[in-house]
């Protein structure tokens, strides 16, 4: 997507009635959007006499504010091809002749410093085609009159109106029934990790988690004071433990980091095991809008509605808007039974809400407007492109070194190391391939115990440039 087709989500506004000088509305704005790294670094930015006629403005204004930010070295002009987002900085911050920054389909400079590093296999949402004009206005809506409930306490539970958005919501994506009250908002996986173990009395008692998993459960939990047992994933999902414990972690959508979809009968087996040992069960569902070769299975959450009495059954989903909207949101949520309103509003009420409470009636309004519901299409049709465009660049130029699958959903392609193609271990890879600039996740470090070797090869926020270019990083490291 260039800067042209983005314009209008990058919210470029000039105000002719402001004192400020046009040509520094302009430089402010695109330096922000640089800061932002809502442009890509190499990213072509059309030319001054296009910017000027796209904006309507003069062509004086816009040739200041790109010479402005090529003397901070944060744009650099090459002469005759055109006007360039940076890729480094020099030390002075500036560009100068004798160390030209290289352009990013050219070069991904070795040693790059992490926070230069281009998430080439990005696995988090596509931010630079989030709408933030309507985002802004969300907010602006929200916080030009607020409620005055907003500006006295910390709702707990969640602001209601943001909690009757999510049933909503959750309905429409996932079929999942439930009152708003059912519904608690979180600061994110770690508060709901916190929460959890509050309400379930879980220090020094025994909890069943995936092998591998998402490692800040790991961490988190145990801080927590939880005994973790350990259950592998096999083809239908977590197996069951053998012995008995109070709460079990489950991604059943899509098994992370293996993107298994846990079988109808695992499912089942696994609510009837609850039953019989009253386990809790925290379905984890972080990233199930995003499926794309058959529609996802009934969540647990349902089946246990369905099939089992309230009391026989403590079935907690946990969602995320993280994959949504932008990591550093910060909003989750848990739906959880009747029967546990009270004890998670409490263990809420003696750990601190720590859910921003400016963000959520911005939140409610954005998720409540229909054109939320078009941008999760776009964003499935296009995370789906970049799935089989990814798979079949793999499979083209890395078969007899990588074993790949394609996931049915998701944001990122595991991609398996055949035996004796890399002399290190995945860890020793994922370190050569960030000396080059590109990130990607060693799948070992997933596990326990150092299980299988691998990659985590996100590629949902990447566009295709900079997977073409991270697989010819992987072809160059793995010779
Ligand atoms: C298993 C799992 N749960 C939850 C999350 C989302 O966490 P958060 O809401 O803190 O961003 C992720 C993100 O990758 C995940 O892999």
């Amino acid at each position: 997507m260039s800067f042209i087709d983005n314009l209008a989500t990058l919210n470029i506004s000039i105000d002719t009635a402001d004192s400020q000088p046009i040509y520094q509305q302009l430089t402010q704005q695109i330096r922000q959007l640089l800061l932002d790294q809502r442009l890509t670094p190499g990213e072509k930015l059309p030319s001054s006499r296009k910017l000027a006629q796209l904006l309507s403005i003069s062509r004086t204004s816009t040739l200041n504010a790109y010479n402005q930010l090529i003397a901070e070295g944060m744009l650099i002009s090459e002469p005759a091809v055109g006007v360039f987002v940076c890729t480094q900085k020099t030390s002075a911050g500036k560009s100068t002749a004798a160390n030209k920054p290289a352009l990013l389909r050219d070069n991904i400079n070795p040693g790059t410093s992490r926070e230069d590093k281009v998430a080439v296999f990005d696995a988090g949402p596509d931010v630079n085609q989030f709408p933030f004009s309507r985002w802004a206005g969300s907010l602006k809506r929200v916080w030009r009159n607020p409620d005055p409930a907003l500006l006295r306490d910390f709702p707990l539970g969640g602001y209601l109106p943001l909690r009757e958005s999510v049933a909503r919501y959750i309905k429409a994506v996932r079929d999942v029934e439930c009152h708003p009250q059912q519904v608690i908002i979180t600061a994110g996986s770690r508060d709901a990790v916190a929460l959890i173990a509050s309400a379930a009395s879980l220090a020094g008692e025994k909890v069943a988690l995936e092998d591998p998993c998402y490692p800040p459960l790991r961490h988190g939990l145990s801080a927590l004071g939880a005994k973790l047992k350990y259950s592998s994933v096999d083809s239908q999902g977590m197996l069951l433990p053998e012995s008995k414990v109070r709460l079990a972690w489950i991604t059943a959508a899509r098994q992370y980091p293996l993107g298994v979809t846990m079988s109808t009968q695992r499912r089942l087996d696994w609510l009837e095991y609850a039953r019989q040992h009253q386990c809790w069960i925290v379905e984890d569902d972080f990233d199930s809008e995003f499926h794309y070769s058959k529609l996802p299975l009934t969540p647990l959450f349902n089946l246990s509605a369905r099939l089992y009495q309230s009391d026989q059954q403590s079935l907690i989903l946990a969602g995320s808007f993280s994959k949504i909207f932008f990591k550093t949101l910060r909003i989750g949520y848990l739906v959880v039974p009747e029967t546990l309103i009270d004890t998670f509003v409490s263990a809420q009420r003696q750990l601190g809400n720590l859910a921003s409470v400016p963000i959520q009636p911005a939140l409610a309004d954005f998720i409540g407007d229909r054109r939320f519901a078009g941008h999760l299409r776009r964003m499935r049709r296009c995370y789906q492109q970049r799935r089989d465009f990814l798979q079949q660049l793999l499979h083209e130029k890395l078969a007899h070194k990588l074993d790949t699958q394609l996931p049915s959903g998701g944001m990122h392609l595991l991609a398996k190391l055949k035996s004796g193609v890399f002399t290190g271990d995945d860890c020793a890879l994922e370190r050569q391939l960030a000396s080059r600039g590109v990130s990607a996740i060693a799948l070992s470090n997933h596990y326990v115990d150092r299980g299988e070797q691998g990659l985590l090869l996100g590629y949902s926020g990447a566009p295709e440039k900079h997977l073409e270019l991270g697989v010819r990083r992987l072809q160059e490291v793995l010779g």
